[in-house]
């Protein structure tokens, strides 16, 4: 009797031991269909594939699909083939699309502290810029977006915003009495025009050219890089360098899309996130500059001497005394630090 309880003691013992491991064996083959998945994400963006975003988007799906040997492809549309200003973060919210690198100023309708990026005369230059996204207080602000279902990865400079219109030489504040010009998101920007006596219209950037081709606005306000790829060059006459606030993009991706990556391919996605904001960052000021010197060939350009840009910076005032209280005190200073 002993010897029977004994024989279906180790019975049980083998029958368990044979179920424990084809349950192994399953999740094993379970875990090796999903590393073999293939991922395919799509980066959207409203820039010209030969702007610092262009080329940055690009090497980013390079790197991406060299590295993870093909598993994840990411294909890059440019220029608002796929999505524009009008309907790209509807389109990221609903993971259709799941990178998109918009102008910091136009997260505004998620949270108003993104226009610091727009906040006049605050920041330097690209490096001011970057050093700010960079920061504990950058950060914080990207990770912000997660409540919204989006994920602020990086931030990529392209260059400082400058004056452009079709009248006439833009040197003092004075000079901006009456004119209109587009804006690429309201708040701040609006201010900085209605401190200038000017009106503003809100336009997507797909839609900038033909809007001043066709006199709707008199003038834009843009980087070097931009005026040049998309040619405002050929409807405006007069370019004003005052380097009046940066154009900084911030990557996003889809929350779920994000968090759905096996940790080991998100691991290695955000490190050539991480060498492709490299690449953007060394590629922004030469190219900028490259802009300018062909710009400077076909059209009038001005560079406002210290004390023209000083008129205004003063004429700035009421814009920062409106959005110090909106965008938070600690935000402007940790910015104001790190652009000394
Ligand atoms: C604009 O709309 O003027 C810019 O934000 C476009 C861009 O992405 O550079």
């Amino acid at each position: 009797m002993r010897k029977r309880n004994y024989l279906l003691s180790l019975l049980a013992l083998l029958t368990l031991f044979t179920l424990l491991l084809a349950g192994c064996g399953g999740k094993k083959e379970a875990a090796q269909n999903q590393s073999t998945e293939k991922i395919v994400a799509k980066f959207s963006h409203v820039t010209a594939p030969g702007t610092p975003k262009g080329l940055a988007a690009q090497k980013f799906a390079d790197l991406v699909k060299e590295r993870t040997n093909g598993r994840v492809e990411i294909q890059v549309f440019p220029s608002s083939q796929l999505y524009g200003d009008k309907d790209e973060f509807e389109a990221l919210q609903a993971n259709n699309v799941q990178f998109i690198a918009p102008s910091a100023g136009k997260l505004i309708s998620f949270d108003q502290r993104f226009q610091i990026g727009d906040m006049p005369f605050l920041f330097k230059d690209n490096q001011g810029a970057a050093r700010f996204w960079d920061s504990e207080a950058g950060k914080k602000l990207l990770r912000s977006l997660e409540s919204q279902g989006m994920i602020g990865l990086t931030a990529w400079p392209n260059g400082m915003r400058q004056f452009m219109n079709s009248k006439k030489e833009l040197k003092t504040p004075e000079d901006f009495k009456g004119l209109k010009f587009r804006i690429p998101a309201g708040g701040v920007l609006v201010d900085i025009f209605q401190a200038l006596g000017a009106g503003t219209a809100n336009i997507p950037f797909s839609e900038v050219y033909t809007a001043l081709q066709q006199k709707v606005v008199d003038g834009t306000i843009a980087t070097f890089d931009n005026i040049e790829h998309e040619k405002y060059d050929e409807v405006l006459k007069y370019l004003t360098v005052a380097n009046v606030n940066n154009l900084s993009y911030i990557v996003i991706a889809n929350k779920q899309f994000w968090d759905s990556l096996p940790p080991d391919i998100r691991e290695t996605v955000e490190q050539c996130l991480k060498e492709a904001t490299e690449y953007e960052r060394q590629l922004a000021d030469q190219l900028d500059q490259e802009s300018l010197a062909k710009l400077k060939q076909k059209i009038k350009v001005h560079e406002l001497t210290p004390e023209e840009r000083q008129a205004f910076v003063e004429a700035m005032q009421p814009v920062w005394a409106k959005y110090e209280p909106v965008i938070g005190k600690e935000l402007f200073e940790e910015a104001k630090k790190l652009n000394q």
